[in-house]
Parts: structure tokens; C-alpha cells; sequence
């Protein structure tokens, strides 16, 4: 800025001279025509046009210094500004990626997850709203799952409190039921009322409980060697009653080199009775159930299929998911509460393995249990004693 202040001066002054030096020639040369032909006079000119060419020489020489000094200045304030600039970026880079890095962590799932708030003041504001927005996320989080903690609580007491009387209610019922010659008829179909609305009832307190002992990770088992031939007979002789009922067919396909699976055998009772139960129910009469299992790789597959109504594809997507019904007018004369898939599927899972369900409407159903094989070596463990009625397949 000086060098260019000094040369804008100079050029002022050089005009100025420039100025002086013509006016001075031309006076010189008024002179001349005026006819005073003066040897002076012709000097003066001379002198003048050489004045006026160093004058030119010399700002020629100014404008070049000026315009190097001004290129030098430019350069070096570019300079200055880069150096600036990477200085800026650096400063905000590492905050910046701090603060990614948490963003990650954060919807990983860390909800402790804070940034170290400092730097430039931006990224310092950008730390600080995120550590703020992290620590709410906390709390609410927090909040929140006490609340699970809380609701899960709840249901667990309250179906276990219900489940006792309840199932004195229907000991009682079932002991009526044994002296139903000295009981009028009136009265023994009362008490079979009775004991059809316990049964119910204490079925859906299980289910309730099974679910909620689930969400609190409480639901635990006690998988041993077991032998699934014996377990799938049981099943289908239990059902077998209701099928006939209905005109229904139902078969089992057992392999006979099948290998022990390593499982609680109550729980997987359980879920061929919701299996094979579902299939009678949503089938029309005369409709055939098969409950197959053979070995495939490191598991044995159990399928239970039936050529009933099928279920629509829009139901499938969410038909192991709590309370999900179909809507057809089939699944709506059947009561039920939709947790028996549910509870099927946490219970398959709990033991390592897989359920799945393929269906065509009008051609019937095909639900498909992985179970994991026991190690090699492993011995059938003996049969424990059943289970309290309270604690019965549903
Ligand atoms: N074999 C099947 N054929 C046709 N639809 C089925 C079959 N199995 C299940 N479904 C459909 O899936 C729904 C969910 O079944 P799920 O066993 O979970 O509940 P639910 O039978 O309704 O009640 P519950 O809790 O008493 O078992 C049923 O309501 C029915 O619509
Ligand atoms: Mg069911």
C-alpha cells in the first residue's frame, strides 16, 4: 500500500514537471515565432525535451519497481491468506471429525457418547449443542427403559398373581368334574363352561408371562439331549382328539436315524401344540395335517403342514410379531389372542434355531422349526417329571 502511495505521489509529481517542462518549451517557443531567435531561447527547448526524457526514463523505472513491489505483495498476501485458510481447516478438521465419529457412536446405539468441546468457537457451539443433544437422548432413554423395566414388571406380577387362584379355580372345576354322576346335567355343563373359560385364561396368562419373562431376558431354558421322535408322537396323540373332531386328518413322518436335538423338551411340546393346534383350527374339516422331521446338515427340521386355508401374503410378513390376526372370516370365529406364533418363534430362537412359514392362499401352509443337533457323543437325558398344571402347554 506505501509503494503504492508513493508512486501514485511521484506520478502527481511528474506530471506536475511535465506540466512546467512544456509550458517552459512553449514559451521559448513563442519567443522564436515572435522572432527573438535567441540562442537562449533554442536552449531552453533542448533543455526542456531533455528534462522531460529523463523524467520519462525515471517513471518508467518507478512504474517498474512499483509494479514488482505490488506483484511481491500480492503474492505474498495469497500466501498469507493460504497459510490462513490451512490453518483455518486444521483447526476445524479434527473437532469436526471428533464429532462424526460420536455421530456414529451415537446411532450405534452409545448414548454416553460425548465430544470434547473446544477449538474455534463454531466448532466449540457445534460440540457443545451435540454433547447437550446426546446427554437429553440419555435421559429420555434412561426414562424410557424403566418404563420397559417398569411395564414388563407389571405384567409379570400381575399374570403370575392372576395365574394362582386362577388355577385353583379350575383344580376345583376338574374335581367337580370327577363327580359329575352325583352333578345334574344343568350343572355338569356349567362347570365344563367353567373349566373351558380357566383353561383359556390360564393359557393366555402363560403366554403373557412367556412374553414378558422374554423382554426382561428372563426367559430361560434348559436345553438337554433329547430324542424328538417320542416328543412329535406325544403331540399329535394329544391333539389327535380335537382333529377327529373335525374329520381332520393328522399324520406324523418321523426319520428313523434321526439324531437328539438339544433342547428343552417341554418348550418344544409347546410350540408343536401352537403349531398343530393353529393348523386344525384355521383348516375347514376333512383338511390333512402332517408334522414331519428329518436331518438336514447340522439340524433337524420339524415342518408342520397342513393344505388349509393358506395366508396372504400381506398377513405373512408380520405374522410372528404380538397380536397379529388374520382377518379372514375363518381366523375370526376361531378365538384367539395372535401371541402363539410370537412365543414360538422367541422360544425357537432362545434355543438357537430358526422359525419360518411359507403359505399359498387356497393350497394351504408349511411352518418350518430349525432345531440345533446335540454335540456327538451326547446321551439322551432322562424324562423329568411333568410340568404344574400352571405351568402346562398352553
Ligand atoms: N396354519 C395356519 N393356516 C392359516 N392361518 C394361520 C395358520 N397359523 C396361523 N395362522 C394365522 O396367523 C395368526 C396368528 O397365529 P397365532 O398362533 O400367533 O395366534 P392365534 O392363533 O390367533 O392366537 P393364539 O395366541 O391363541 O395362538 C392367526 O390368527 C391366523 O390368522
Ligand atoms: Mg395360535
Amino acid at each position: 500500500m506505501i509503494g503504492v502511495g508513493h508512486f501514485i505521489s511521484q506520478r502527481q509529481d511528474y506530471e506536475t514537471s511535465i506540466e512546467r517542462s512544456y509550458q517552459a518549451e512553449m514559451a521559448a517557443r513563442v519567443q522564436i515565432a515572435q522572432g527573438d531567435d535567441s540562442k537562449a531561447a533554442r536552449r531552453t527547448i533542448a533543455a526542456e525535451e531533455a528534462r522531460r526524457a529523463e523524467l520519462r526514463d525515471s517513471i518508467s523505472d518507478d512504474t517498474r519497481n512499483t509494479a514488482i513491489l505490488v506483484g511481491i505483495g500480492l503474492i505474498a498476501g495469497l500466501i498469507g491468506a493460504l497459510l490462513l485458510f490451512a490453518g483455518l481447516i486444521t483447526a476445524m478438521r479434527r473437532p469436526l471429525e471428533a464429532l462424526v465419529d460420536a455421530a456414529g457412536r451415537l446411532a450405534a446405539g452409545d448414548r454416553s457418547t460425548r465430544v470434547e468441546v473446544g477449538g474455534l468457537s463454531e466448532t466449540a457451539t457445534l460440540g457443545k449443542a451435540f454433547n447437550d443433544m446426546a446427554a437429553e437422548l440419555e435421559l429420555e432413554a434412561s426414562e424410557r427403559d424403566q418404563l420397559d423395566r417398569m411395564k414388563d414388571e407389571f405384567v409379570l406380577t400381575a399374570s403370575h398373581e392372576l395365574r394362582s387362584p386362577l388355577t385353583s379355580v379350575q383344580g376345583f372345576a376338574e374335581l367337580l368334574m370327577m363327580e359329575r354322576d352325583s352333578l345334574t346335567q344343568r350343572q355338569v355343563e356349567t362347570v365344563e363352561i367353567i373349566l373351558d373359560n380357566c383353561r383359556h385364561l390360564v393359557r393366555l396368562l402363560n403366554d403373557l408371562l412367556d412374553l414378558a419373562r422374554s423382554d426382561a431376558g428372563r426367559l430361560a431354558i434348559r436345553p438337554r439331549p433329547t430324542r424328538l421322535g417320542p416328543l412329535i408322537e406325544d403331540v399329535v396323540r394329544t391333539l389327535r382328539a380335537q382333529t377327529e373332531a373335525s374329520e381332520q386328518t393328522l399324520t406324523e413322518k418321523i426319520d428313523a436315524n434321526l439324531p437328539l436335538v438339544e433342547v428343552e423338551p417341554d418348550r418344544i411340546r409347546q410350540i408343536l401344540v401352537n403349531l398343530v393346534t393353529n393348523a386344525h383350527e384355521y383348516s375347514p374339516k376333512r383338511a390333512s395335517i402332517e408334522v414331519t422331521a428329518r436331518v438336514t446338515d447340522a439340524e433337524v427340521e420339524i415342518d408342520v403342514i397342513d393344505d388349509g386355508p393358506g395366508i396372504p401374503p400381506a398377513q405373512m410378513e408380520h405374522i410372528f410379531e404380538r397380536f397379529v390376526r388374520g382377518d379372514a372370516g375363518l381366523t375370526q370365529r376361531v378365538g384367539g389372542t395372535g401371541l402363539g406364533l410370537a412365543i414360538s418363534k422367541s422360544l425357537v430362537e432362545l434355543h438357537g434355531g430358526t422359525i419360518s412359514v411359507d403359505s399359498e392362499v387356497g393350497r394351504g401352509s408349511t411352518f418350518k422349526v430349525l432345531l440345533p443337533v446335540a454335540p456327538p457323543g451326547a446321551v439322551e437325558a432322562p424324562p423329568s417329571g411333568p410340568r404344574a398344571i400352571a405351568e402346562g402347554p398352553r
